[in-house]
Parts: C-alpha cells; structure tokens; sequence
C-alpha cells in the first residue's frame, strides 16, 4: 500500500505518512535520484533501510518535491531549497514526512514493551508521572521517547542528554500534545509536542514555542 495518511494539522504544516508493502525494485523504478542520494541507497546495508528511504522519496513526491529539493547539513539535518522546514522519521513498515514553515522535528517509533527495560535512561524523570501498572504505560513511555527524539531534530546539536537536558510535561494520552523543556547550554526552550498513533506506531511532532 502505498500513500498511507496524510495529516494537517494547520494550514501551514502537513505530515504525509508512507506504509511501506512495495518491492525494492518498484519503489526504484518510481523515483529519480540525484548521484549523491544514489551513492546513499547503495551503501546501506539493509533493505529495508533502503525501502524506507526511497518511500520518503515517495512522500516528496506526493508532497510536490523531489529527491533534487532535498538536501542535508553536515549532521545530517534535512532542508529544503524553497526554504520550508522538513524533518524526516521512518520505523520499519512505516515513513514519514512534516513540511512547515518553520524549525520542526518529527519521529515515529513502533511500540514495544522492550522500550520498559531502557525507561530510565531516557526519562528519569518523566517516570514519576508514568504508572508502570497501567495499560498505557507503554503507550506513553513511546511518546516520550519520540518526543525527545524529534526536539533532538530540531536543535541539531551534540551533547544534548534525552535524560538530563529534555523534560517532558504530564499528558493524557486523550489530549494529543504536551510540552517539554529543553534545558540546554545556558538556554532553556519550551516545545509544543503533538502526537498521534497509527495501527501500534507512535507519531510524535515538535515546534520551538
Ligand atoms: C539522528 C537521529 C535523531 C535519528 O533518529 P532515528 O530514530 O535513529 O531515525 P529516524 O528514522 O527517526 O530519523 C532519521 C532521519 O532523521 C534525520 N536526521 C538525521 N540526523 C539529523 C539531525 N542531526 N538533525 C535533524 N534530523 C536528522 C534524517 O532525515 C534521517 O533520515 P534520512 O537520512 O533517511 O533522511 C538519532 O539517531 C539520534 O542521533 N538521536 C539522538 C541521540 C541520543 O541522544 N540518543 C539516545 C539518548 S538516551
């Protein structure tokens, strides 16, 4: 299945979400690649990583861009030429894509209960408001791990701890969107965070406030 969602959250963002069912050699044949992203999708070693990042090339093109739009900084950091915001995320069977007109960052992550195990490495202190007992514990450890994940895309910067330099706010999992607080280098900076679940993966969005 190809094209799997596409969400608009406001009349200046859109996330478009690619289900990825399609053979190597299909998605290959669908899309043009510039030398350097071609030089990429050869030297990956897995398939599916492959398969996930040709089905971004997809979305760009559902989007109205292509691979030749697309460029990355030294970190690795995706923009634009037009100059609109672009963060990427794929996770197995499913990519995605958010195109705004300001700093974003996106990640999707599929839910397991392995992610229990790590929790307090990367959310120490998120852990007090979070019920180990509970039926969404999961649920909601993913989201903020995507959350910190997706703020991380949008600083771009080395040395940012998930566990010591990002907070994230209490949040009903009804309510779709939290906050958090990146306190970092000397500056500290507040993000709104939206997220969503499609089938047993967690989409989880970030703006600078
Ligand atoms: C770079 C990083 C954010 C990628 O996230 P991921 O979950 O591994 O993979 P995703 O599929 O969600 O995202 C990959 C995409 O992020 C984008 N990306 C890569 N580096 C980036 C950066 N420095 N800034 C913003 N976006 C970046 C790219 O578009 C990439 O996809 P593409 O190269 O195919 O276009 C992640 O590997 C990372 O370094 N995270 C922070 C490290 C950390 O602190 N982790 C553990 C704390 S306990």
């Amino acid at each position: 299945m190809p094209l799997h969602q596409i969400i608009q959250p406001d009349a200046q963002t859109t996330i478009y979400l690619w289900k990825i069912t399609e053979p190597l050699s299909q998605l290959l044949d669908e899309v043009t690649l510039k030398d350097k992203s071609l030089q990429r999708l050869q030297s990956m070693k897995s398939e599916q990583h492959q398969r996930g990042f040709l089905s971004v090339r997809k979305l760009l093109q559902t989007a109205g861009y292509t691979d030749f739009n697309l460029h990355y900084d030294p970190f690795g950091k995706p923009y634009f030429d037009d100059g609109k915001h672009i963060s990427i995320s794929h996770s197995h069977e499913f990519s995605s894509i958010i195109i705004t007109h300001r700093n974003v960052g996106i990640d999707l992550e599929m839910q397991r209960e392995k992610i229990a195990v790590i929790g307090f490495k990367f959310a120490e202190r998120e852990l007090r408001f979070l019920n180990p007992e509970s039926a969404d514990y999961i649920r909601k450890l993913t989201i903020i791990w995507g959350a910190k994940e997706a703020i991380f895309k949008i600083r771009n910067e080395v040395g940012i701890s998930f566990n010591n330099h990002i907070e994230v706010a209490a949040f009903d999992l009804a309510s779709k969107k939290t906050t958090a607080v990146l306190n970092f280098a000397g500056n500290k900076i507040t993000y709104e965070l939206f997220f969503e679940e499609v089938e047993n993966f967690t989409l989880v969005y970030a703006f600078e406030k």
